[in-house]
């Protein structure tokens, strides 16, 4: 397999390493024979767990520094091979409670990254791990990567500027970039600590806890869910493709599904817990974009990947996985 080859032995940074997606493309480079540097400040409320590392938790090395120090980064990246850059403040509530910690991570954070690279190893190829919020609401469906950007909150937009500086290092400095939109993704390793984001995530625990599915308004929004296992092959996949270099891609299954359906389906796979309507929360209105699915023909044509996992298989996975680790994930006081 072209992965097993290009990451035997690869020096592999993963900023979020302890989060959801990052735990998950460590262990697969873990099993790929890559020697894995884990940064991640274990960002309060958010996704770090050192339980989403078990598996590999004596084959990586961790470094418990913030993204934004200047002295660690610069240290960090040398010799790395590839640089999965994941760490991020991802709460879409909290980005307009806070805005300040939310530009600072993700777009100083970034830039003090890149920084890094340009003056110590400028040759490290970097995935950069967006969002499909920088489009805003969809003009047109699917929604393709020339589709208009407007962002509906303060994340999406420190997002798209995170992702037009790993262009510009590219166009400027040659730093080897490449820049994902990626869906909304679901599955083992996620945060259940609250719902202010990963609804997807939020839904499984409902139903796990045999409680009721909230479905915002009359759940006929339509969303792009994709399987952590696919979002993990691809972005192994496209950091070893030399035409992604420069290249943004959209990521996602392209399936849409209603939040009606994701919370049956949740439910009857799960047998557990049901659902009902309620009003938009403030906070999730002012920052709701609407219907979403991605057109992800550029990236099945220049990476070659695209997702094998349909919903039920995800959905099982998902479920099981949270009902024989539940201690790790739910919050204490529960
Ligand atoms: N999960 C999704 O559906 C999805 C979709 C699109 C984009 N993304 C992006 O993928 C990335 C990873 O998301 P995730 O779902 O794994 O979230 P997560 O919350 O599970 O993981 C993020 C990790 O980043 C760490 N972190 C935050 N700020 C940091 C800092 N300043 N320095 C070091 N570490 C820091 C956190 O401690 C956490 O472990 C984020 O940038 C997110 O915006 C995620």
């Amino acid at each position: 397999m072209k992965n097993k080859e290009f990451y035997n032995d690869k020096n592999v940074l993963i900023t979020g390493g302890l989060g959801f997606i990052g735990s998950n493309l460590s262990i697969d480079l873990v099993r790929l024979g890559a020697n894995v540097t884990i940064v991640d400040n274990m960002l309060p409320r958010q996704g770090g767990n050192l339980f989403n590392i078990e598996p590999v938790k004596n084959k990586v090395r961790i470094n418990y520094s913030d993204i934004r120090n200047q002295l660690s980064m610069n240290h960090l990246v040398k010799n790395q091979d590839i640089i999965f850059h994941l760490a991020g403040q991802v709460n879409h509530v909290d980005s307009m409670k806070n805005p300040v910690q939310d530009l600072e991570i993700n777009c100083l954070g970034t830039l003090v990254l890149m920084q890094a690279l340009r003056h110590n190893n400028p040759e490290a190829i970097v995935v950069y791990s967006g969002t499909r919020g920088e489009y805003g609401s969809s003009v047109s469906l699917p929604v393709n990567e020339d589709h208009p950007l407007n962002p509906k909150g303060l994340y999406a937009v420190t997002n798209l500027a995170a992702e037009k500086m790993i262009i510009v290092y590219q166009e400027v400095f040659n730093i080897p970039g490449i820049c994902l939109r990626i869906t909304n993704t679901y599955g083992p390793r996620h945060q259940m600590m609250h719902d202010e984001y990963g609804v997807f995530n939020w839904f499984i625990k409902k139903a796990i806890d045999d409680d009721i599915i909230p479905v915002f308004g009359d759940g006929m929004i339509k969303r792009d869910f994709l399987y952590i296992d696919d979002l993990v092959t691809c972005m192994l996949m496209t950091a070893c493709t030399k035409d992604a270099i420069g290249e943004v891609f959209n990521v996602g299954s392209g399936v849409p599904v209603t939040f009606r359906e994701l919370a049956q389906k949740i439910a009857s796979i799960s047998k557990t817990g049901s659902y009902n309507f309620t009003e938009f929360t403030k906070e999730r209105a002012e920052v709701e974009p609407g219907d979403y699915w991605a057109d992800i023909s550029k990236i099945k044509k220049i990476v070659g990947w695209e997702p094998v996992t349909n919903l039920e298989n995800g959905i099982k996975k998902t479920v099981d996985f949270y009902r024989k680790y539940k201690e790790h994930y739910w919050s204490k006081n529960e």
